[in-house]
């Protein structure tokens, strides 16, 4: 049976599958909403929602300024994707596990920090920007909060309200967003593209193993991003010379966006593998790729309106390489002089690189990452499963289709 070109419905939650068999007619019932009851998100900055912020230092303001109103642990003016992707499941917002100060888990926890890898990096946060709770970390704290989470939560009182229900593990929604930057980390080096692929297999390897050890300590519904097209994004642009001929149509570069293309594809592979590896997982491959490509590529074009599936074109975005928080160069961004920056002038402090005035018609917020508005553009292009493998939406992402 064909599932892959199947259309989903996103309010149709009971799905009625016919299957012929020896010529019995079998009609099943299933009760697709998958209401998943936590998410456990693994990632980097792209979906850190306070880690590297409790372990290292606030994100300054303006972060945050758009929805949270001061910062909130995002490198963003407003909520990222896996925010988005909470509010849809009726959940609240990921705490993240790093912060001691207020921080809730009944219904889930983010391992994920701002300069993540999958891989261990063999330098400091302060020699490279690189975080130190690299994928392998953040499995070692989710195995830790697994176990110790079930111990404290029998003192009862509060914790009850703090922490997951056991059941909650296994029913849970696996979100995972990390890669980024293990590519650009061997840039960073000095290799070449075809170095950089060259070690693509073993950064996928290490992914695959956490998946599997995420399966083996219970998860079932994993829903893991692509990663973005990281030639279109301003820090790369202007810190890696890249010469006109590498330049694509649109103004992104091709060298950096063709590795990207490379690890998802491997990536996709690694998945279909996995797929067959682990008969009761559910995984959900999303190409943001595709999605973030195509927002930049056709940005003015866009508009910001969706109603039922019809995109409303009104204003759309501004360019999509000038940076809204940021401050001087080619794109409104300098390495040196991050979103938030300050400096004493004349014994006044003021903030160097301040917020543009209307964030909602910028896709890049800070160089790096993408300010809210363009967060829920993505979002609302992949919520329905139409950038999916297999295409399934987010609110069923726990119904193994492709046995
Ligand atoms: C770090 O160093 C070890 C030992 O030399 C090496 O095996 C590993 O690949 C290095 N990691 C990265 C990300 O380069
Ligand atoms: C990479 O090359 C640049 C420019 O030649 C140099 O300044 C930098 O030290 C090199 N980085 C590494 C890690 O070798
Ligand atoms: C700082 O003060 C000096 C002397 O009053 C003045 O010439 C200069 O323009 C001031 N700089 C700024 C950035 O205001």
């Amino acid at each position: 049976m064909e599932f892959e070109h199947f259309t989903l419905k996103p309010l149709l939650i009971i799905m009625a599958i016919i299957f012929l068999q020896q010529n019995h007619l079998l009609v099943v019932c299933l009760d697709m909403n998958c209401k998943f009851p936590a998410i456990f998100n693994f990632g980097d900055s792209n979906s850190d929602t306070g880690g590297l912020s409790a372990a290292f230092g606030q994100a300054p303001p303006p972060n945050g300024q758009t929805f949270f109103h001061s910062p909130h642990g995002r490198f963003s003016d407003g909520r990222l994707l896996i925010d988005l992707i909470a509010e849809r499941l009726g959940l609240p917002y990921l705490s993240a596990f790093l912060d001691s100060i207020g921080s809730n888990f009944n219904h889930g926890a983010n391992f994920a920090t701002a300069g993540s890898t999958i891989r261990p990096q063999n330098t400091t946060i302060s020699q490279s920007g690189y975080s130190p709770f690299d994928l392998n970390v953040q499995l070692a704290q989710y195995s830790d909060f697994l176990k110790r989470s079930q111990i404290i939560r029998k003192r009862e009182g509060f914790f009850q309200k703090l922490l997951p229900e056991e059941d909650y593990f296994s029913r849970a929604l696996y979100t995972f967003d990390i890669g980024q930057n293990d590519l650009t980390a061997g840039y960073k080096l000095n290799l070449s593209t075809e170095q950089v692929k060259a070690y693509v297999p073993d950064v996928l390897g290490q992914f695959s193993n956490v998946i599997e050890q995420v399966y083996g300590l219970g998860g079932r519904s994993f829903w893991i991003h692509n990663t973005g097209p990281v030639g279109c994004l301003p820090y790369i642009m202007d810190r890696f010379l890249v010469t006109a001929a590498e330049i694509d149509k649109y103004g992104c570069s091709s060298p950096y966006n063709e590795v990207a293309e490379y690890f998802n594809l491997r990536l996709k592979e690694t998945l279909v593998k996995l797929r067959n590896e682990l008969p009761l997982a559910a995984i959900t491959y999303v190409d943001l790729y595709s999605v973030k490509y195509s927002l930049i590529s056709q940005a003015k074009k866009l508009g910001k309106l969706m109603f039922n599936e019809i995109i409303i074109i009104i204003t759309g975005f501004e360019n999509p390489f000038e940076v809204c928080c940021g401050h001087g160069g080619k794109y409104n961004y300098n390495r040196f002089i991050k979103c938030g920056t300050k400096s004493v002038v004349n014994g006044t402090e003021i903030v160097l690189a301040k917020s543009c005035s209307d964030p909602s018609v910028r896709i890049s917020w800070d160089g790096t990452h993408f300010t809210e508005a363009a967060n829920k553009w993505i979002f609302d292009q992949i919520v329905d499963g139409s950038f999916s493998y297999p295409r399934i939406p987010l609110k069923f992402a726990c119904n193994r289709l492709i046995g």
